[in-house]
C-alpha cells in the first residue's frame, strides 16, 4: 500500500508573518493614563476602549438595531462593490486593512479586489493571530502579514511590508476618531505611504439628526454604556488604579455645532481614584471624556481629503445618506 502522493505543484497553506511595531511616538500606557489623571479634566483615549471584552462588546454595539453605521456601510459596499473598485485601479494591489480586527470586511472584498498581499494593522498584534491564520487557510496564494502598531497619530508601516501598489482600507469611520485637525496628518501619512500612486478606501458616518444619532451611542440594552464603563477596568489593568465601575454612569450626547457625539462617564458621588503614586479627587457630576465620534458632510470630508494631499474620486451613500463611501488617490 503506498501513501497519496503529493503533487509538486500543489500550494502549501504558509503561515501569515506577524510584526509588532511600536509607534514613533509610543509612550508607555500607563504613562499616558497617569498623565490624563493628572490633568485639569480628565480624557481617556478612545484606544483604551479595545482590551479584549472592550472589542467584544464593539461587535456587539455593530449587531444593535440604533448603531446604524456598521450595517449601512456593509451594505454600500455589497451594493456598490464592484463600482468602488472601478473608481481606481485596485486589482492586485497590497491591500492595507487600518484596524483590522476580525478581518472579515476585508475578506468580504477578495474576491473583487484579488490582493497580491494582505497586510492587517491594528492596534495589538495578538488580535490578529487567530483571523488572519484562518484566512491565510482559506486564501492560501495571498501573502499575509499582521502588523500590530498604535496608529493613533501617525501611520508608520514597518519595513517588513513590502513597497508596491497599496490599496489602504479604513472603514467603520473610524476615522471620526480624530478631530478633524488631527485626521489631515493622520490622513498625510496614510498619502505619504501610497509612494505617489495607490488609492484609499475609507468610511466616514455622516451628519444627520440627533434623534438618530444619540440613541446610536446610548442603546436600550446598555451595551455602549457597558463599553464606555469598560475603559475603567482597562485602566485599572493597565495603570493600576482602583476605579469602581459602579461609581460611573455612561453620557453620550451629539453637539451639532462640532457635528460630533461626544461619549463621557459621569461620578455618580464624590470620590477618590488611586493607584501607586498617585491619587485623584473627583466630584460628584465630574467626568471624563472617553471619545469624539465626528460626523461629517459629503463637502466637508472631501475637504480634510483635499487638504491631506488627497483627491476624492468618487462617493457612495445609502438612499437616506446616513454613511458615506469615499475612494480617493493622491492629488
Ligand atoms: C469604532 C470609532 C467607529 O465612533 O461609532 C461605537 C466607536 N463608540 N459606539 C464609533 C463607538 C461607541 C465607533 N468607531
Amino acid at each position: 500500500m503506498s501513501l497519496p502522493l503529493r503533487q509538486s505543484t500543489a500550494r502549501e497553506t504558509r503561515p501569515p508573518s506577524f510584526v509588532q511595531a511600536p509607534a514613533p511616538t509610543a509612550v508607555a500606557p500607563a504613562a499616558v493614563l497617569h498623565a490624563a489623571l493628572a490633568a485639569d479634566r480628565v480624557a481617556i483615549p478612545p484606544r483604551f476602549f479595545y482590551d479584549e471584552l472592550g472589542s467584544r462588546l464593539f461587535t456587539v454595539i455593530t449587531a444593535l438595531d440604533e448603531y446604524y453605521p456598521t450595517r449601512t456601510e456593509a451594505g454600500l459596499l455589497r451594493e456598490h462593490l464592484p463600482a468602488i473598485a472601478a473608481a481606481a485601479p485596485v486589482v492586485g494591489n497590497t491591500l492595507v486593512d487600518l484596524g483590522a480586527g476580525d478581518c472579515r470586511k476585508a475578506a468580504a472584498l477578495f474576491p473583487v479586489v484579488r490582493p497580491q498581499r494582505y497586510v492587517a494593522v491594528d492596534v495589538s498584534v495578538d488580535f490578529l493571530r487567530d483571523a488572519l491564520g484562518e484566512l491565510q487557510r482559506h486564501h492560501p496564494q495571498v501573502e499575509m502579514v499582521g502588523v500590530g502598531t498604535d496608529f493613533s497619530q501617525q501611520l508608520q508601516l514597518p519595513d517588513a511590508v513590502p513597497p508596491g501598489r497599496r490599496l489602504f482600507f479604513y472603514p467603520g469611520s473610524s476615522i471620526g476618531n480624530f478631530t478633524p485637525r488631527e485626521a489631515v496628518p493622520f490622513l498625510r501619512s496614510v498619502r505619504d505611504q501610497m509612494h505617489g500612486d495607490g488609492v484609499l478606501w475609507i468610511g466616514v458616518d455622516l451628519q444627520k439628526d440627533a434623534a438618530i444619532l444619540e440613541p446610536a451611542y446610548d442603546d436600550a440594552l446598555g451595551v455602549t454604556a457597558a463599553f464606555n464603563r469598560n475603559v475603567l477596568r482597562h485602566a485599572n489593568r493597565l495603570a493600576g488604579t482602583d476605579f469602581d465601575v459602579a461609581d460611573w454612569r455612561h453620557v453620550a450626547f451629539y453637539d451639532p455645532r462640532e457635528g460630533r457625539i461626544e461619549m463621557h462617564l459621569e461620578a455618580l458621588r464624590d470620590l477618590v481614584v488611586t493607584w501607586p503614586g498617585g491619587r485623584r479627587r473627583f466630584v460628584a457630576g465630574e467626568r471624563i471624556h472617553t471619545e469624539n465620534s465626528y460626523k461629517y458632510t459629503v463637502a466637508g470630508f472631501a475637504q480634510v481629503l483635499a487638504d491631506a494631499g488627497l483627491r476624492s474620486v468618487g462617493c457612495w451613500t445609502d438612499p437616506r445618506r446616513w454613511f458615506g463611501f469615499f475612494v480617493a488617490v493622491p492629488a
